[in-house]
């Protein structure tokens, strides 16, 4: 039954019908998304805006690309889904793209359908691994991650996350993380020892406000790994496939420094491009932990989603955009050094996955923003949408954040620019 055939439904708006219906656990924008092609997305209003949220660095060749278009229909007419309990040829050769041609190192792969379920995924591994190498005695099950981090909201992935307001009201929390300052070396250190089974970070914050780990907090995951024996595992959900021009985070942001390599890496949002999909990788020496029965999802890695998310991943691999990704940040960056606008503070991040840090004293100043009890990111956030039809994301508080499709033109960034800087000028007249 659609809108059409029920005269309840059609006499309400999107907005209404969602309020009446939908759980009310999101904090919606009043806009209602119709279609999309590219980086432009249409309300029902008719109203076009330039997209440079992409379903929060999801839709990676933006929307509705021909090339999923294509194998949605070609892999929807011969085969959707069949179970786990047969052999599926494009869950192979997609685990096979990620082995080969995105980590470059021998390991196995498990696909499911979400960036929590594929960091449920990591935080099995580390503690089944530790338990077959050293024995259910021995404790080793402690899971290091960051404050300001963000993991996902199962029960695993929330108490992973390093931030008070994801957990709130839902204790007790599943117990075995400890949380320290992310890019504090000191304190990792300090929070591991032999009950450690792995540490777990983001090379890049995204949720936790656009921070990019240093070379110090790697270079000491890396020393504590070898004293202790534990695993390094990276959450690439938001900051990998691409999104720093190049497969890895970790080794985008590398920046001539020898990237550490993770024992086991976490994956969902731009993998599928927009079809739903989480994966994690690990390492040939600890994937033997987990044998048959020891994991398990019935929609993981379906024909379908496996098809689509190789299409997505092979026209990344082909046309030149982990290219792209460098060189339109470099472009980015140097219009930004020109803007001198008092409202942004900073421009951090990498690659496509940008955060324009707000100046709170300067936004205080800001006709009308005091009396709307908004946060500066969420302030600006609207005004973007509102004023110059401009959609971005709030990382935190205080950060606006881009996340555009990694095949973004030099016209659509350039256009970008102009509305946040047309947007910019209007608010803070000098
Ligand atoms: C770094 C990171 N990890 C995990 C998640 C959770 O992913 P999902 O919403 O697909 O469960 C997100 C989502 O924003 C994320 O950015």
């Amino acid at each position: 039954m659609d809108g059409k055939s029920n005269p309840v439904f059609s006499s309400l708006s999107t907005q209404e019908l969602t309020e009446r219906y939908v759980l009310g656990n999101y904090g919606r924008f009043p806009i209602a998304c119709e279609s999309g092609e590219g980086v432009w997305i249409t309300d029902e209003s008719g109203q076009r805006y330039l997209d440079f949220a992409a379903g929060v660095a999801v839709c990676a060749l933006g929307h509705c690309p021909e090339v999923m278009v294509k194998a949605l229909s070609d892999q929807g007419s011969r085969l959707i889904h069949c179970s786990n309990l047969y052999q599926i040829r494009k869950q192979a050769e997609l685990a096979g793209f990620l082995v080969e041609n995105v980590m470059k190192r021998p390991g196995k792969v498990f696909f499911c359908n979400s960036g929590t379920e594929a960091n449920e995924g990591l935080i099995k591994v580390a503690r089944k691994r530790s338990w077959t190498k050293f024995g259910p005695e021995a404790g080793k099950s402690t899971i290091v991650t960051c404050l300001h981090s963000f993991h996902g909201r199962t029960l695993g992935g929330m108490a992973a996350t390093g931030q008070d307001k994801i957990k709130k009201g839902f204790d007790p929390m599943a117990p075995g993380f400890i949380h320290v300052p992310y890019n504090d070396p000191a304190a990792l250190r300090a929070a591991v020892d032999q009950h450690t089974a792995a540490i777990l970070f983001e090379a890049i914050q995204g949720e936790g406000g656009v921070h990019v780990a240093s070379p110090e907090f790697f270079a000491e995951a890396a020393r504590l790994r070898d004293e202790f024996d534990l695993l390094i595992m990276y959450d690439e959900i938001q900051c990998g496939m691409g999104r720093t021009g190049d497969w890895c985070g970790w080794r985008g942001i590398s920046g001539g420094t020898t990237p550490v390599e993770p024992d086991a890496v976490s994956w969902a949002k731009g993998i599928g491009g927009g079809f739903p999909m989480g994966a994690f990788w690990t390492a040939d020496e600890h994937a033997s932990v987990m044998g048959p029965g020891s994991h398990g999802s019935t929609f993981g890695g379906t024909p379908l989603a496996c098809a689509v998310s190789l299409a997505v991943l092979n026209e990344i691999e082909h046309s030149g955009i982990l290219a792209n990704v460098r060189r339109q940040e470099t472009r980015i960056r140097e219009a930004v050094a020109q803007w001198e606008s008092p409202l942004i503070q900073e421009l951090r991040g990498a690659g496509l996955l940008l955060g324009f840090a707000l100046d709170p004293a300067q936004m205080a100043k800001v006709e009308g923003f005091t009396e709307s009890g908004q946060t500066p990111s969420i302030y600006l956030v609207n005004a973007l949408r509102n004023q110059v039809h401009l959609l971005t994301v709030p990382a935190g508080e205080q950060v606006v954040r881009w996340l555009p499709p990694l095949n973004v033109t030099d016209d659509e960034v350039d256009d970008a620019l102009d509305r946040f800087h047309t947007l910019l000028s209007t608010l803070f007249p000098r």
